[in-house]
């Protein structure tokens, strides 16, 4: 017997799927006791392409694929919201599994794939649309079993990663650092997806619906980018032993999902302290487990198509129901201390009732406590994640 599968792009992702079920199918075949073969590639512009092997079909029209009647899995690994959503409905109706790598299609659609799969009895696999190569949503469906997870901390964008790694590392302007990272294909010539967050938020509704059963409310979301970002800041927090990164937040609160996708200053006791260049990573804390961090590749050719490839493995799994929003467990996370730095005397001025100053630091520069989170009225106040005794007992600079 074979697996056929119908390959919707042929880039980055398309082709190292391709190629490692190619040099793979031993493994595979061992695995899933059946071949597993590549029948049709759907493109956009047929003439930019050959088909890898005579026996595949290579298209521009979803339609010839859908027309195939031997097809078992689609896996779609084209960009945008549209068309990907309406192919991938249309072949869960026709009772194909779907795995799915596009996470701008997947934040918006997850709702509608899931129920129809539940409804054609058929599995829908989205490993590679969070962190890439890190098997995060196979890790936090074995964990939400007995767990309720509380929070989930991530570096979702190794391009932004990478832009602040070099920012600190080699004293480069915003601006510089960008241009590095599109001259070595970390970033696309238009980076507002990567720097203003839209990616990682994303993955963050992807982890949202997954932990909690819903994806944030619109007044929920905080997104801000690293662009404004100077290289002086970078400089200045560096000295204090604290670490630029964009962080993706989520987390239950007032019976409310909320997400931040936002610079926060990392301490060298935290896990994402250590996290640099392109690299991805989540730090997951749970009721009954404690903390948990993952770490890897969160994008490329072959760290994406192995992601997909266990989605195909796994596929047979059922979709399992959780059991959500305990309220007795998440209200914990409620009462627990954050830390921030406040930067500038009009931050001062801004900060709300419960906030306590623990310490000047630097000239214009404190240490802020307030149960709860901060809500981030202008840049002036930056969040530290791990502990901040260090900050709040070491002599004050400058
Ligand atoms: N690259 C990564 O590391 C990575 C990691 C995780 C997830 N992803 C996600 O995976 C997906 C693919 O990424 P990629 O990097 O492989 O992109 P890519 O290199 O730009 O390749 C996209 C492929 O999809 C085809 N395509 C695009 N729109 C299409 C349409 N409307 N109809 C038919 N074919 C269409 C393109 O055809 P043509 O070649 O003819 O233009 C191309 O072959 C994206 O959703 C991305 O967000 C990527």
């Amino acid at each position: 017997m074979t697996i056929n599968i119908a390959l919707l792009g042929y880039g980055t992702v398309g082709k190292g799927v391709y190629r490692t079920i190619q040099q793979h199918q031993g493994r595979l075949q061992k695995l899933l006791s059946e071949e597993v073969k590549v029948v049709a590639i759907l493109v956009r512009d047929i003439k930019k392409h050959t088909a890898p092997d005579q026996s595949v079909m290579l298209t521009n029209q979803y339609e010839k694929i859908q027309q195939l009647e031997n097809i078992d899995v689609v896996i779609d690994a084209i960009v945008g919201i549209e068309p990907a959503a309406t192919y991938l409905q249309s072949a869960i109706e026709k009772g194909r599994h779907v795995i799915t790598a596009n996470k701008e299609m997947f934040a918006e659609k997850s709702n509608i794939l899931r129920e129809l799969a539940k409804k054609y009895h058929v599995s829908v696999g989205y490993e590679a649309t969070v962190a890439g190569g890190i098997p995060i949503i196979q890790t936090l469906k074995k964990l939400l079993n007995a767990n309720k997870v509380t929070k989930v901390e991530g570096i979702l964008n190794g391009t932004s990663n990478f832009i602040l790694t070099k920012m600190r590392e080699e004293q480069l302007s915003f601006d510089n650092a960008l241009a590095l990272a599109q001259k070595l294909g970390y970033a696309e010539a238009d980076p507002t997806n990567d720097v203003e967050g839209f990616d990682a938020y994303y993955k963050a509704a992807i982890l949202s619906e997954l932990i909690y059963g819903e994806k944030p409310k619109s007044e929920q979301i905080e997104r801000n980018g690293i662009a404004s970002i100077a290289k002086s800041d970078i400089t200045f927090f560096n000295e204090l032993g604290l670490r630029y990164k964009h962080v993706a937040t989520i987390e239950y609160a007032h019976s409310q999902v909320k997400c931040a996708v936002r610079p926060v200053l990392v301490e060298s006791n935290h896990p994402l302290y250590q996290v640099e260049g392109v690299q991805n990573a989540i730090h997951i804390e749970a009721d009954i487990v404690g903390s948990i961090s993952l770490q890897g590749p969160g994008a490329g050719m072959y760290p994406t198509a192995s992601a997909i490839i266990e989605d195909l493995i796994h596929l047979s799994e059922k979709d399992q129901e959780y059991t959500f929003n305990e309220e007795s467990t998440l209200d914990q996370q409620r009462s627990a201390k954050t830390s921030w730095i406040a930067y500038g005397r009009s931050a001062l001025q801004q900060l709300p009732e419960g906030a306590e100053i623990m310490k000047m630091i630097a000239n214009d520069t404190w240490v802020v406590e307030i149960e709860g989170d901060l809500r981030i009225e202008d840049a002036s106040l930056i969040q530290i994640l791990g502990d901040a005794t260090r900050l709040k007992e070491m002599k004050k600079i400058h």
